[in-house]
């Protein structure tokens, strides 16, 4: 199937009674932007409690990456569960674990051995990087970026600095956390043009906060997202990557790529690091790992991952259902999947970028494989953002049967499993198309 079908007005009937219900018991810190109520997926279709089917360009937060319910991820979790549900890999042995281990040796973007910490989500990945690169470097700082998101556990949170409402109420953070810019080429943070620029955004890191805030020596990691996922979908330029990487080693400061949005395919390489040319110290994944079972992977250097047994754990991390749904997912994206988010990502972008020269207010169309974002725009020159027209855009496309997501404060962004058709991208640029006419953006 690739197009929408809608029966009911939105939310229908039964949608309707189960959000009054969520209202009043389910924890009001979650963003609904939208009033979506799941029933059932396959591939990239998903449908609503009230039978009304809509094409999912946002696949739970860039997380569905084999698809809704893929049949293979679907044999494995039950061939699984039917064994065992849980046995502590932090306690006891199983294979599921190990052979997941062996995987992320074969996968990961760096050269040597490593050695995997498992969690259940990308804050608990991100958690662990920090405590690891505490741990290993005997070292205290720690370098994030600027519009960065890397969970909402109070480590990780203290890297965060995506939106202010993420940490308001919440501090202090973790001591001896630096911000710095990141490489937002659309809006360079030192107003220079990629083509012609030496990633001076870099400047304040190396010549700022590591002169007058803290002494290098003093730094344990840096970490960085590939692309930047929850700040707006931002593709920095390779020599960001690589500059930082410089800096990094010249100091002996671990780097750390969170890959917990872009990784596992979703680009069209199995890390997002991968096509900025840079080897990291170690990686966090999480999201699309396990197609939807909750999973986080910390894997490092093993030279680096040398922490003693008790020193840090995890009761359900490593999962033995989530190990195995992780398996049949890595299986399916280096058979196909990731060759398909190259191919119809580029596909979509091409699509996107006539788009851009038909709508004024798209600013920048930007990404790699089928992770791209759409920054809106009032004007092109002063780069206004469109903050409340990307609201109304993300429910015009809902109203049409398309689930998109905003990432950021202006930007739209196109998270779809990895299974994604040309036909089905065609038809989510159609109604993109359309929700920006009805909307007169
Ligand atoms: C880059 C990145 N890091 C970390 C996280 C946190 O992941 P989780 O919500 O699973 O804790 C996210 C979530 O959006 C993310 O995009």
């Amino acid at each position: 199937m690739d197009k929408p079908s809608l029966k009911t007005a939105l939310p229908g009937p039964k949608a309707k009674a189960i959000i009054e219900r969520d209202g009043k018991v389910v924890s009001p810190s979650y963003t609904r932007g939208y009033p979506f109520v799941m029933a059932r997926g396959t591939g990239a279709i998903v449908e609503d409690v009230d039978g009304n089917q809509f094409l999912d360009c946002a696949a739970g937060i860039a997380v569905n990456s084999t698809g809704h319910s893929h049949p293979d991820v679907v044999a494995a979790i039950v061939d699984q569960a039917q064994k065992f549900l849980h046995m502590s890999g932090t306690d006891f042995y199983y294979e599921p674990q190990v052979r997941l281990g062996e995987e992320f040796d074969a996968i990961k973007p760096f050269a040597g051995p490593s050695r995997s910490f498992f969690s259940n989500s990308g804050t608990e990945a991100i958690e662990a990087a920090i405590k690891l690169a505490r741990y290993s470097t005997k070292r205290y700082g720690m370098i994030a970026f600027l519009g960065s998101f890397h969970g909402r556990t109070l480590g990780a949170l203290s890297l965060t600095s995506s939106k202010a409402i993420q940490r308001k109420g919440f501090g202090p953070m973790q001591a001896g956390v630096f911000h710095t810019p990141y490489g937002n080429c659309y809006r360079c943070p030192v107003g220079l043009k990629p083509e012609s620029c030496q990633a001076e955004c870099l400047d304040f890191l190396e010549h700022q906060i590591l002169v007058h805030l803290i002494s290098p020596d003093e730094v344990a990691g840096v970490v960085v997202e590939p692309i930047q996922g929850e700040g707006g979908y931002v593709v920095p330029e390779p020599k960001f990557h690589q500059r930082l990487r410089d800096i990094t080693k010249t100091h002996g400061i671990l780097l750390i790529a969170d890959e917990v949005q872009s990784g596992m395919g979703r680009t069209g390489k199995m890390f997002g690091i991968e096509h900025f040319g840079v080897e990291p110290d170690m990686i966090a994944v999480a999201k699309g790992v396990a197609s939807g079972m909750p999973l986080g992977v910390t894997t490092a250097r093993a030279d680096v991952m040398t922490w003693p047994p008790g020193s840090h754990a995890s009761t359900f991390g490593g999962n033995p259902v989530s190990a195995a749904a992780a398996l049949a997912t890595i299986t399916l994206i280096k058979d196909s999947l990731m060759k398909n988010a190259a191919e119809v990502g580029a596909f979509m972008m091409e699509r996107l970028k006539e788009l851009q020269q038909k709508h004024q207010i798209i600013g920048d169309v930007r990404g790699r494989g089928l992770m791209i974002g759409i920054e809106l725009v009032r004007d092109r020159v002063t780069k206004e953002r469109a903050t409340t027209e990307r609201d109304k855009l993300v429910n015009e496309c809902f109203a049409r049967g398309l689930l998109v997501l905003g990432a950021g404060k202006n930007a739209l962004r196109i998270s779809p499993p990895l299974v994604l058709t040309k036909a089905q991208a065609s038809t989510a640029v159609e109604i993109l198309d359309q929700a920006l006419a009805a909307t007169n953006l």
